[in-house]
């Protein structure tokens, strides 16, 4: 993907949820969590102490339903009927070690026309272009893990050798309802998340993360990378909140001086 995002226009995006629920300063609907086995119920989740002992805060955020349930029974019927082959065809020579789970064919016209679409969900979406900054995005990855598949403990290559695309955010789209299987939850720097189909979790690519093993049912979600305009999470996360600054204030003569200092710093910043 190529060229600027346009954050010029303030009230293009303006939240469509009451903003209690939204993030301080930001103006939109994101779930940050710092330390995130607080779950979106609010609750928090204990783990064992052995498990707290690795645990590292991480940010990581989910956006909820970034797919319609329209859009989510559309992409899961296709899949259905997708030539799913060993995951281990795409795995570099580390990762080969601790990957086990099956993908759709990456040339099949099912991951290329609902990759499309996915892509084309992202960049209308009010949410993830802000968060992301996205500069290229890699091709959809369909995955599915089923009863006995894991994938351990990893990080993700720094730099794509197919494409040169660097990794700075990675996300995963869940596809499958987190009551139809057991594991299977995302696991990052030590901290689980489980969320409903259709949601999106962008997290570092930095982090050492991995797959909890499945032991009911099947896991089914849609995973890519992003090289961002923005390498940095903390000008990333400044610009967002500007973004959010943005969007409240509208018509008001401030938000010229506001849109300003927005672009400018993302002049300052941005690798294009
Ligand atoms: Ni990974």
């Amino acid at each position: 993907m190529n060229g600027v995002l346009d954050y010029s226009a303030p009230g293009k995006n303006r939240p469509r949820v009451p903003p209690a629920r939204a993030r301080a300063g930001s103006g939109l609907t994101v779930f940050v969590l710092n330390f995130p086995e607080i779950a979106r119920d609010g609750h928090e989740h204990r783990l064992p102490r052995s498990a707290l002992a690795e645990r590292s805060p991480v940010n990581l955020t989910i956006i909820s339903r970034l797919l319609t349930p329209d859009l989510l029974s559309q992409i899961t019927a296709r899949l259905a009927s997708a030539p799913w082959v060993d995951g281990l065809q795409t795995a570099g020579p580390v990762a080969s070690k601790v990957k086990r789970n099956i993908q759709v064919e990456a040339t099949s016209p099912e991951a290329l026309e609902l990759g499309e679409l996915i892509k084309k969900t992202l960049l209308t979406n009010d949410r993830f272009p802000p968060l992301a900054l996205p500069r290229r995005m890699t091709p959809i990855l369909f995955s599915r893990y089923e009863v006995g598949m894991e994938y351990g403990a990893h990080t993700d290559d720094a730099v794509r050798s197919r494409d040169g695309l660097r990794t700075d955010l990675a996300a995963t789209l869940f596809l499958s309802e987190p009551d139809t299987y057991d594991g299977g939850e995302l696991v990052v720097n030590g901290n689980k998340v489980k969320p409903a189909a259709g949601d999106l979790v962008l997290y570092p690519a930095t982090t050492i993360h991995r797959v909890a093993p499945v032991t009911r049912g099947a896991r089914v979600a849609a995973i890519f990378w992003v090289q961002s305009l923005v390498r940095s999470s903390e000008q990333r996360e400044l610009l967002l909140t500007l973004h959010g600054v943005l969007a409240r204030l509208g018509d008001h003569p401030a938000a010229l001086s506001v849109s300003s200092v927005q672009q400018n710093l993302l002049r300052m910043w941005a690798e294009p």
